[in-house]
């Protein structure tokens, strides 16, 4: 009898943690669009969770290209957004000078996807 309530309380201390936390984030995001005015897109949290930020920023140069330049560069179509995908995943180098970027081979490419068309979309 004892085990079962202590099977409950540790199952309910869970729950509430879970939805907690995703209450928390619901808040975090819907500020966020409020704040920005702009609706955070799947390409824009994949690269938040993932390395690119140690070598791209928005709009400066760091090890890499900035994403405005990239997307300067690049017109958003098919072929495009199926060669920057596929340059994320493989890596590669000579594009814009000749440090290269890493592979990311556990990206989906429907994933880089995402990332691109969002770093597409800071054209100016
Ligand atoms: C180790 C540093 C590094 C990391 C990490 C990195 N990049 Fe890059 N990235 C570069 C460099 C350097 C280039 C320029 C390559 C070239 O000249 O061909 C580049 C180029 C690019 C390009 C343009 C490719 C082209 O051929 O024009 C895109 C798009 C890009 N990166 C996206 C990303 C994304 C998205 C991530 C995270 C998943 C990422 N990068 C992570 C260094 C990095």
């Amino acid at each position: 009898m004892k085990i079962k309530y202590l099977l409950l309380a540790v199952a309910m201390i869970g729950l509430t943690a879970f939805s907690n936390a995703n209450l928390d984030e619901t808040y975090i995001n819907s500020s966020k669009i409020k704040s920005s005015k702009i609706q955070i897109s799947d390409g824009e949290k994949l690269i938040a969770k993932s390395d690119c930020i140690g070598c791209h920023n928005k709009d400066k140069k760091v090890v890499g290209p900035s994403y405005v330049d990239i997307a300067n560069k690049y017109a958003a179509n098919d072929k495009n957004i199926n060669y920057l995908s596929g340059k994320i995943i493989k890596g590669g180098s000579g594009v814009w000078g000749t440090l290269p970027m890493g592979a990311h081979a556990s990206l989906t490419k429907d994933d880089a996807k995402s990332m691109v068309k969002y770093i597409l979309s800071l054209k100016k």
